[in-house]
């Protein structure tokens, strides 16, 4: 008899977005005639920009002909994505190499599977609340979490404690899910906490795209230091619109190196090198040669069209929020809007009341966090017609 990884039953029993998956097409079933209106996961709606389409047509084409055919490709992605993802990075003037670029189908996998290169005793430090995915991957894998308290009198930006050593720290700017961002100074102390405490900054980005005030950091290797203490993780889910079309990459800097228990140096590049070669074998030809079109001056300025609409999206969100007297956080520099239910709701109970009552979906804050108990949060990936009316129906309940 095999015996199990026992770690998954200290889980909660479902994904988050599975559970919400789950009442929502629930609800839907008993109740059939009821136009219900999703701004639960950030999944995004508006097409694929044109340019990157094309690209996706081409790669399609080529695998039909037996000169251009392409079988398996480079486990770390091509050349010609790499370094366009290098020169990308440059235009913020941030020096990275087209082998510390780690392609692959999006950050949510890449944040699970970098605990592989971590011993089970390490000191974990996650902010609560917070993306679900870094939690559980570390509980899958049996490790002690110790969590960040992000609330109103932070900002739901924590700072490091000194007198509290961590081995890992995670960190989301833009935060997922409170839409909080660090600024250069704060991320600063992050970096230096972590080159004093010999510890390493996972940095998921996913939401950089977002950030539209210039002054802020959308990479952490705009800090001094990082390089030798930051694996940086990003995404085109969002920036491009790829949700459903699947392409991520992963910075692995060479600078990063840290000493085993037995004094041998090692390179976390060549260690997720190896780990990728071993258990990736790469992002489709197709999607690759896509996503090297969204970072085309043609293609991201596509992309920054669909992001604009999704920041008016936002802006009625909150404005509707703000209206009835509720603060909200997020949704500046983030799709993200984050508030607190009103009348101190709970947030499964501020969830279950919005979908039966006005049938929209949002995301209850305890889904991400025990600091999340009290709060919710709307997305502003959907359409703007069911914003408004997802807005106007919110309007009338509240
Ligand atoms: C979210 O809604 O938090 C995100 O869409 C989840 C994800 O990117 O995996």
């Amino acid at each position: 008899m095999p015996i199990l990884n026992e770690n998954y039953l200290n889980l909660k029993e479902s994904y988050l977005f599975s559970e919400i998956a789950h009442r929502v097409n629930n609800y839907i079933v008993h109740n059939p005639d009821k136009k219900v209106i999703r701004l639960g996961i950030g999944d995004v709606t508006l097409p694929i920009g044109p340019t990157v389409i094309a690209k996706l047509h081409e790669g399609v084409e080529e695998l039909g002909s037996a000169d251009t055919f392409k079988g398996y490709g480079p486990e770390q992605g091509y050349e010609f994505l790499r370094s366009a993802i290098v020169d990308y990075y440059s235009q913020n003037k941030i020096s990275i190499v087209s082998d510390e670029v780690f392609v692959s189908d999006g950050a949510k996998s890449d944040t699970g599977n970098i605990t592989d290169l971590f011993d089970k005793d390490n000191v974990i430090l996650i902010p609560d609340p917070v993306y679900p995915v870094y939690v559980d991957t570390n509980i899958m894998n049996g490790r002690k979490i110790t969590y960040l308290d992000a609330n109103e009198t932070n900002q739901f930006l924590p700072m490091p404690d000194p007198k509290t050593h961590a081995d890992i720290i995670y960190i989301c700017s833009p935060n997922n899910p409170t839409g909080a961002t660090y600024n250069k100074e704060q991320l600063k102390e992050w970096v230096d906490y972590a080159l004093e405490n010999d510890a390493i900054i996972l940095f998921d980005a996913a939401y950089e795209c977002f950030i539209t005030d210039a002054a802020l950091p959308r990479s952490i290797y705009a800090i001094e230091g990082a390089r030798k203490c930051a694996i940086e993780f990003c995404s085109l889910s969002k920036t491009a619109g790829f949700t459903g079309t699947r392409c991520g990459y992963t910075i692995v800097p060479k600078d990063l190196k840290f000493t085993t228990s037995t004094g041998i140096e090692i390179s976390l590049n060549a260690m997720w090198n190896r780990r990728q070669t071993t258990k990736f074998n790469g992002v489709s030809y197709i999607v690759q040669k896509g996503a090297a079109a969204v970072f085309s001056a043609e293609g991201m300025a596509q992309c920054r069209e669909n992001i604009k609409y999704y920041q008016e999206n936002a802006r009625i969100i909150a404005a509707g929020l703000s209206q009835k007297g509720i603060r909200c956080f997020g949704g500046v520099n983030s799709p993200y809007i984050w508030f607190k239910c009103p009348n101190d709701m709970d947030s499964w109970d501020f969830f279950d009341e919005l979908l039966t009552k006005a049938q929209v979906v949002g995301t209850p804050g305890a889904g991400f966090g025990k600091n999340g108990q009290k709060f919710f949060r709307l997305t502003s990936f959907g359409n703007r017609e069911n914003t408004i009316e997802a807005m106007a129906r919110i309007d009338k309940l509240l």
